[in-house]
Order: structure tokens, then C-alpha cells, then sequence
């Protein structure tokens, strides 16, 4: 089968960010301030994603407000015509600096939310203040009308607020809420006993949201990523290895995923030496999890093998020590009493380990 080009990209302007949230998705080894693009080779990474067919971008971090350059980078993108969506905390996003965001054509927002009051948002971000900063910049997000989602990432410590996390949604004048439940890799993993969800949790979440989406048609849409330790089957993570989108670290590294570079044996390929397209379509790290050849029993004779691809790398790695092995949350993998023991790790009395940042 011909491999589609990608419809969106992820770039990782910078691993620097002032909050240290517990469940960071950066690496665990980030790029230094030094080895990021710069602003003309971000641009040219722009021009090449749209010439070869990605619609969306996503300028995250990180903190990519941390980045000086942030407005001409929005320009750069906007100028490539594509669809620019920045993903940010709200920490550097003054009101002077929205006004010229806008004028350099960003088409979204996507703030992130630690929790619904200053105690808990401002303990799990570990940035005091950083809550009331949120609130504001979400204001003058309203006020100029730039279209929002709010990106509530949740766990055990926040998931029974999730009644208010909605109406805050509303009130904020988001058009969109993110449910997305932490997902367990990287420095996530350090946190599992303090923020694994319980399963009635997870069961009282689904029902909420299936709940507000029908009763707030129209006012505001839901995407829910629930977590999948307690289902049958795996999520399609990425919509499948190399199908439909790509992350370029703030160094340049091309990752089919944003935990990628987890995977120890796969070779990561760099846009300051090969163009974005040979990358997506030939590299080795692209193809090796590509499709469904490469799938093991027992997914290869499963009939779910188009729907969900065998499930995470990133997960199987983390839980199975392989990343080429059937996601362990697959009931019928031979290593799922590995997700059956980690559910047993849960511990309200845990510390929080917040991420250490460069
Ligand atoms: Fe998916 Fe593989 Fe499990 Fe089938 S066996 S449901 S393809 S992870
Ligand atoms: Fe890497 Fe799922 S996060 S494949």
C-alpha cells in the first residue's frame, strides 16, 4: 500500500518550560537551548511540511512561548499556509504578545489545564501563580476571539473535577475540551502510583463526557482520550506508526511520535542533514512500525489489526520491554499481566517526582 503523506505535524520548538508537571511528555534527556532550530531553518521545515502535504501545525514545547522568535515562527507558518495551532500553558502569552500573534495569522489555542482552582493547578504544575496567569490569558484569548480548546490533563488527583473542569471550559468560551488521561511513559512513569486513575474514575469519566456532549451540542466539543489500562483493547496510538502525522524535536530530530525516542534501537533522522519528505517516507525509524507486516502474534491473525495497529510502541516498550510487541493492554497479549500488576501500584499516601528541567 502507498503511504499517505502526513496531515499533521507537531513541532517541538523547545524543551524549555517554566512549570514541572509530574506526567512532562518531553524526553527525558532534552535538547539544550543551543542545539534548537533557529528561526530560518524552522521556516524552511514549515515550507517543506506543506509542500509534501501536512494541513495542521501545532507549535508546542515545552513552552513555546519561551521561544523569543514565537511570532515570526507563527508567520513563517501562517505564510507556508498552514493551519497553526499553538499548545501552551499560557505563562509568556502577554496580552502585546497575543495582538501580534494574531496579526501574524495563528489560527488556534490549545491551553493546557493542570486542575480547575490555583491549589491543586498550581501543586501539579509546580509554578505558583501560574493558574491566575492561565485565567487571564484565557480572557484576553476571548476577547479577540481567537478560537480555543482547553487541554485538561487528567488523573487520580483531578478526575473527580471534571464536572467543573466542563463548566470552566464553558465559561472560558472554549470550543473544544481535551479529556486527555496521562498516558504512562517517560517521566510519567516515575509518577504511576500517584496518578493512576481508578477504574470507577475512569468508568464515571466516560459517562460525564458522553453525558455534557450530547447536552452542550453545539456550545462545546469533546475529545476524550481515556486511559486504556482497563480496557480490552488497545487505543490506535499516533492513528497508526507513520500514517498520519510527525513531531520534529527542537533540535531537528524527525520522531514519528512524541516519546519515540524511548525506543532505544531506532536511529532518529535530523532535517538539518535530510529533507522532511525522504525522512517520512524512507528512514528506517519510519518504516520499521509502519502498517501491519511487521505485526506479531497475536495481533498478525487478530481482526482488529487495522483498527488499532497492534496499539503504542511507546506502551509495549514501557510495560513489555519490546517495543515491537502486541500492547500488554491488550487482553490477549502475553504480557498483559504486566498492566494487571502496574494497576496495583496505586497509592494515595505517594509524593509527586516533578519533572526536573533543564
Ligand atoms: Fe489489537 Fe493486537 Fe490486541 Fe488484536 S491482538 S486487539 S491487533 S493489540
Ligand atoms: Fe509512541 Fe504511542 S506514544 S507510539
Amino acid at each position: 500500500m502507498p503511504v499517505p503523506p502526513p496531515i499533521a505535524m507537531l513541532a517541538e520548538l523547545t524543551h524549555r518550560c517554566p512549570l514541572s508537571c509530574p506526567y512532562c511528555s518531553n524526553p527525558l534527556e532534552m535538547a539544550a537551548k543551543d542545539a534548537e532550530l533557529d528561526t530560518e531553518i524552522w521556516a524552511d521545515v514549515f515550507r517543506q511540511a506543506a509542500e509534501m502535504g501536512v494541513l495542521q501545525l501545532h507549535l508546542s514545547g515545552g513552552e513555546p512561548a519561551s521561544r523569543r522568535d514565537l511570532v515570526d515562527l507563527t508567520r513563517a507558518a501562517h505564510e507556508a499556509r498552514l493551519y497553526t495551532n499553538l499548545i501552551t500553558s499560557a505563562i509568556g502569552l502577554t496580552p502585546r504578545r497575543l495582538d501580534a500573534l494574531e496579526a501574524a495569522g495563528l489560527d488556534h489555542i490549545q491551553l493546557s489545564l493542570q486542575g480547575t482552582n490555583a491549589d491543586l493547578a498550581d501543586r501539579i504544575g509546580g509554578y505558583r501563580g501560574g493558574f491566575d496567569r492561565k485565567m487571564q490569558a484565557a480572557e484576553d484569548i476571548a476577547k479577540r476571539g481567537i478560537p480555543l480548546t482547553l487541554n485538561a490533563v487528567m488523573h487520580r488527583q483531578n478526575l473527580d473535577d471534571l464536572d467543573r473542569t466542563i463548566e470552566m471550559a464553558v465559561e472560558l468560551g472554549a470550543r473544544r475540551l481535551e479529556v486527555a488521561c496521562v498516558q504512562f511513559h517517560g517521566w510519567a512513569t516515575k509518577n504511576i502510583a500517584a496518578l493512576l486513575p481508578t477504574r470507577e474514575q475512569t468508568e464515571a469519566a466516560k459517562e460525564k463526557v458522553a453525558e455534557a456532549s450530547k447536552r452542550l451540542r453545539g456550545v462545546l466539543a469533546f475529545d476524550f482520550v481515556p486511559p486504556d489500562y482497563y480496557a480490552d483493547y488497545p487505543k490506535s496510538c499516533m492513528g497508526g506508526w507513520g500514517s498520519a502525522g510527525l513531531n520534529v524535536a527542537p533540535d531537528g530530530t524527525v520522531l514519528p511520535c512524541h516519546a519515540a525516542q524511548t525506543i532505544p534501537h531506532l536511529e532518529f533522522e535530523n532535517v538539518r542533514e535530510t529533507p522532511l519528505e525522504s525522512i517520512w517516507y524512507n528512514s528506517a525509524a519510519f518504516n520499521t512500525y509502519r502498517g501491519i507486516d511487521w505485526l506479531p502474534e497475536p495481533c498478525q491473525s487478530c481482526e482488529r489489526k487495522e483498527i488499532d495497529f497492534g496499539g503504542c510502541r511507546c506502551q509495549a516498550l514501557a510495560l513489555a520491554g519490546d517495543a515491537g510487541a502486541t500492547d500488554p493492554v491488550c487482553i490477549k497479549s502475553p504480557d498483559h499481566h504486566r498492566v494487571v500488576s502496574m494497576l496495583g501500584q496505586a497509592d494515595d499516601d505517594a509524593d509527586l517526582t516533578y519533572r526536573v528541567n533543564a
